[in-house]
């Protein structure tokens, strides 16, 4: 899968999207990552991207053309390579809210394209014109599209087919199940006083998983209780967690 990043700030998607799990998966081959600065593409003498809004307002607009221009140089690679037209995903904090659905949809594909932001945004017609989906990744504002960018690449490229090492799965994990992770225990087993739970020393496999479940339910209901509502818990599960919830009130 490639990924291919429209920036004003190319050196910091670079220095992200190296390291760790995603650098080892792109040295592997298994995703590709095409950062491109969009300064490239301004006619502008002066390199330019930004200037005043119309109507004015605070601040700068990124103008259409070098984000237009910038765009229809990454569509006409990927056409070249036999790939569709990519969806194109600006980062806003308009757009709507990032979750892990999206990203196994997202995950289906064979390229995307990210268009970072800056300034005050970006002239509305280039985003009419080259962009698929708007996606924010939370009720928040950060200064610039390159994080959500890579928030968005990390949680795709990890469900994609051996990017995590052997043995990882995507999947028993946060958002599976809409329950929150339990919690995780290793060496020692007794760090300041505090005892890790008997079960998990006991090598009862069904116990073990029965006690994860019911610890996943219990954070789940503490932290997300909107999530709860459309959990995927047996009979046996509900009962447990209707008891739980009982015994709390
Ligand atoms: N750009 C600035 N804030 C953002 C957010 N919350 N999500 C996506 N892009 C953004």
């Amino acid at each position: 899968m490639k990924f291919h990043v429209m920036t004003l700030f190319p050196e910091m998607v670079e220095h992200g999207l190296n390291t760790s799990i995603l650098g080892r998966a792109r040295q592997k081959n298994i995703i590709a990552f095409d950062v491109v600065d969009i300064r490239d593409y301004t006619l502008d003498k002066h390199r330019r991207v930004d200037d005043y809004p119309y109507g004015g307002g605070a601040g700068m607009v990124m103008a259409a053309e070098p984000v237009v221009r910038c765009y229809r140089a990454i569509e006409e690679k990927i056409l070249a390579s036999g790939c569709k037209k990519p969806r194109v995903i600006y980062l806003t904090p308009q757009g709507q809210t990032f979750h892990q659905e999206l990203a196994k949809e997202f995950a289906t594909e064979e390229e995307l394209v990210f268009l970072c932001g800056h300034y005050e945004g970006i002239d509305e017609r280039a985003i009419e014109t080259i962009v698929t989906d708007q996606v924010s990744i939370g009720d928040y504002v950060l200064t610039g599209g390159e994080l959500p960018a890579m928030v968005m690449i990390d949680v795709i490229a990890r469900l994609v087919p051996g990017v995590l090492n052997n043995g990882e799965s995507p999947e028993v994990e946060t958002f599976h199940d809409n329950l929150l992770e339990y919690p995780q225990y290793t060496r020692p087993e007794i760090f300041e006083g505090k005892k890790v739970p008997e079960v998990l020393l006991s090598g009862h496999h069904a116990k073990i998983e029965e006690w994860r479940r019911r610890q996943s339910m219990i954070r789940t209901d503490a932290v997300r209780p909107d999530l709860i509502e459309q959990a995927n818990l047996t009979k046996k599960e509900w009962e447990f967690y209707k008891n739980y919830k009982e015994s709390q009130s």
